[in-house]
């Protein structure tokens, strides 16, 4: 299984989730945005590091080479930058590697005859949805150019399975990705200012951040804290090795949400955290974020029924390995 993005936090977590399903993933990642010493974990954890590739999946020739000299059957595609504010800064930046790194990469898997993709997508392409829970068939949109490059590769998917109907096309929505390794060796690691909830509480526990800054607390919820559906990366990870035995080899395009199906507010989160670390938090009120929604959960009930995943770490577990990860790593990845 070629995994690409395969030092990033998904990614990585992914990889130890394929290697004890009895997976053999190899590695590609440009090292935009992780470090090689990651390798170095996953060898810890699982006794054997997996092979790895230092390339850009904009690079058609080498990506050909990889997926002939590995014999890859299957692809994972988690390599792109997903930053939504700098997205709005550099969309170019964006739309070339999201985008330019998804169609050269579908390129080469045509030319070496590799048609399962899975495709790391996002609650973002639900917009603000109408409702919640949220179902896969409910309309998209996006709001920013990271948003609209995962709603376009969706959209790219669908025309070449249209077109090509081998294609086994794995679309999964992740809710908010957190929570590490149980092992506490691997985890997040963000490069500079964390935009996400979960990487700053982190970082405001450890002392590198002086307190948390909550965006609003007028929204129509139980606190006025925005609430999203936190999905603890060990399950999320388990959610693409299923999704990768249910639909290698049948073509069509499968959709799914990988979420819990609870959403949490941000003060919820701020206590569950402070129970995790063992001190109290401070933060303030700020303003509400531009772009952001009030109220955003999964119903994950399709990946329940089709491929048999669920989720089954909870909120507690989700700080505690955070906290785990972040106390033993203050400054994350050392290379
Ligand atoms: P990450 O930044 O930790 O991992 C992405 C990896 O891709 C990094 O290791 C980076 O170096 C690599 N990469 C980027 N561009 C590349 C290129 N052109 N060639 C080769 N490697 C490249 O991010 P993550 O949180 O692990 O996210 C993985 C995927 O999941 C992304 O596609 C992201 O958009 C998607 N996603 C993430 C979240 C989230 O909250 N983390 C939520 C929904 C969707
Ligand atoms: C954000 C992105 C979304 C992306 C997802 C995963 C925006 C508008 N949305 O989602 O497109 O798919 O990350 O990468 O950026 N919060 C604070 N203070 C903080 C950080 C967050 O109060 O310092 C609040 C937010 O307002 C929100 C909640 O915490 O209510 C979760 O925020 P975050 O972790 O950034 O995730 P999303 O906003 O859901």
């Amino acid at each position: 299984i070629l995994v690409t993005g395969g030092c990033g936090y998904i990614g990585s977590h992914t990889t130890l989730a394929l290697m004890a399903a009895g997976h053999e993933p190899v590695l590609l990642d440009n090292l935009c945005n992780s470090k090689q010493a990651v390798l170095g974990r996953i060898e810890a954890i699982t006794g054997r590091a997996p092979r790895f590739y230092h390339a850009d999946v904009r690079d058609q020739a080498r990506l050909e080479q990889v997926l002939r000299d590995e014999q890859i059957e299957a692809v994972i595609h988690f390599a792109a930058l997903k930053a939504v504010g700098e997205s709005t800064r550099i969309p170019l930046d964006y739309y070339e590697n999201n985008l330019t790194g998804t169609l050269v990469l579908l390129r080469a898997m045509k030319a070496c005859n590799v048609r399962t993709l899975v495709f790391s997508s996002s609650a973002t392409v639900y917009g603000d949805p109408a409702s919640v829970p949220i179902r896969e068939h409910f309309p998209r949109s996006a709001t920013n150019p990271y948003g609209r490059s995962k709603l376009i590769i969706e959209q790219v998917l669908e025309d070449l399975q249209a077109a090509e109907p081998d294609w086994s096309m794995t679309l999964l929505r992740y809710f908010n990705p957190v929570g590490a390794h149980e092992s506490g060796t691997m985890g997040e690691d963000p490069q500079g200012i964390p935009n996400n909830l979960m990487p700053f509480l982190t970082q405001v526990a450890i002392g590198r951040r002086e307190r948390l800054s909550i965006f609003g607390n007028d929204y129509p919820t139980v606190d006025g804290t925005g609430v999203r559906d936190y999905i603890h990366v060990m399950d999320l990870a388990e959610g693409h090795v299923k999704a990768l035995e249910h639909c290698h080899g049948k073509g069509g395009v499968h959709t799914y949400n990988l979420g819990t199906g609870k959403g949490y507010s941000v003060l919820q989160m701020v206590a569950a955290f402070s129970r995790a670390c063992g001190h109290e938090l401070p933060y303030h009120i700020d303003a509400r974020r531009p772009g952001d929604i009030a109220e955003c959960w999964a119903d994950p009930a399709k990946a329940e029924q089709e491929l048999g995943w669920q989720a089954t770490r909870d909120l507690t577990s989700m700080c505690a390995d955070s906290w785990r990860w972040q106390s033993s790593n203050p400054t994350g990845y050392e290379e």
